[in-house]
């Protein structure tokens, strides 16, 4: 078996005394689509600088593409393609100026960068525009333009950091499209995303929060090992009263808002069936619907923070 793509073991990060990535390790296989989620200033991007050498390490170490991030950067940086968090494109260049100016800096041939410039503008959907200025292209293309740039010299790895940011729905799902063909060629992709709907293309995935690893595996296998409980989703006339009185209660495990509607965990589903509607009549409203649902990753992450901040009152 080969070894991982990326490998990090205890990785920690210090700005002054604050720690914003405290003790992670995690494993990257080869090929992977590797998600990393977690709320602002979770530490993500932080991450992202350290494992392409940009940042150094306080503690720990992370080995990508089988080197030492610490001990052998320029092989690191070899190999890898980075995708910054605000669009590494320059605005007052044209399409084709920043395809070439990212050739120069990963040091391909004439006639390597022809043909991979040909590629790019195919891939962004902006063939026959390389005169165009990249500040008057839609966000969308922008983005493929970025993703093209970050990936010119073919590396075996590419870090997006927050690709989809800003991005409309279905340029966001072609760009998803995008990455599932890099992956299917071999390169490996950890890419990082508040998009949950998004952690569910990924192989593997983990969460951070507050700089520390909370649960990492397949989107499947989170659901399975973390969700022990029916989720039933409720339609109530007054979804915050109505939460109010669940939140209460000993038979629902968890509550949580999803638009008007609410998630309640329930120990059991046929009591809680029970107990909302008599709920609903104590409140004066109607039978609200009722449905028992697949539970998604939002509702995986919402219940593991909710633990962790629990767990945090509890040691208090
Ligand atoms: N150079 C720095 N000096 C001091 N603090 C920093 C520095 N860089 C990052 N931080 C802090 O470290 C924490 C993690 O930041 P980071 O940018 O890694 O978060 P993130 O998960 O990428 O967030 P976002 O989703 O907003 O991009 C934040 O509290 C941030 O303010
Ligand atoms: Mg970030």
């Amino acid at each position: 078996m080969s070894s991982p793509a990326i490998e990090v073991t205890n990785l920690t990060r210090k700005f002054g005394d604050f720690t914003a990535v405290n003790n992670i390790s995690f494993t990257v296989a080869r090929g992977d689509v590797f998600g990393f989620l977690g709320a602002n200033g979770a530490g993500k991007s932080t991450t992202i600088r350290m494992l392409c050498g940009l940042l150094p390490a306080t503690s720990g170490s992370a080995l990508v593409g089988g080197f030492d991030v610490t001990l052998r950067p320029d092989d690191v940086k070899a190999r890898i393609g980075y995708m910054s968090q605000r669009f590494s494109l320059y605005d007052d260049m044209t399409v084709a100026q920043n395809i070439r100016f990212f050739g120069g800096v990963y040091g391909l041939t004439r006639e390597a960068l022809d043909e991979r410039m040909a590629w790019v503008m195919t891939m962004a959907g902006l063939s026959g525009r390389g005169d165009t200025m990249t500040r008057t292209l839609a966000g969308g293309f922008k983005q493929r333009l970025a993703l093209g740039c970050a990936v010119l010299h073919q590396p075996e790895i590419v870090f997006l950091d927050e690709p989809t940011g800003g991005v409309d729905p279905i340029s966001r799902r072609s760009f998803w499209e995008l990455i599932g063909e890099l992956s299917a060629g071999g390169t490996t992709i950890l890419v990082t995303t508040h998009f949950l709907d998004e952690a569910e293309y990924c192989n593997d995935i983990i969460l951070i929060e507050a700089g520390q690893l909370i649960a990492g595996g397949s989107p499947g296998r989170l659901k399975e090992e973390q969700i022990r409980f029916p989720i039933l989703e409720v339609s109530p006339q007054d979804p915050l009263a109505m939460m109010e009185e669940i939140r209460k209660s000993d038979w629902a495990v968890e509550t949580s808002v999803f638009g008007t509607t609410l998630h309640v965990m329930v120990t059991d589903e046929e009591k809680g069936r029970k107990e909302i509607d008599s709920l609903s009549r104590r409140l004066g409203s109607g039978a609200p619907g009722v449905h028992r649902i697949i539970p998604s990753l939002e509702d995986v992450f919402l219940h593991l923070l909710e633990q962790k901040r629990s767990g945090r009152k509890g040691a208090v």
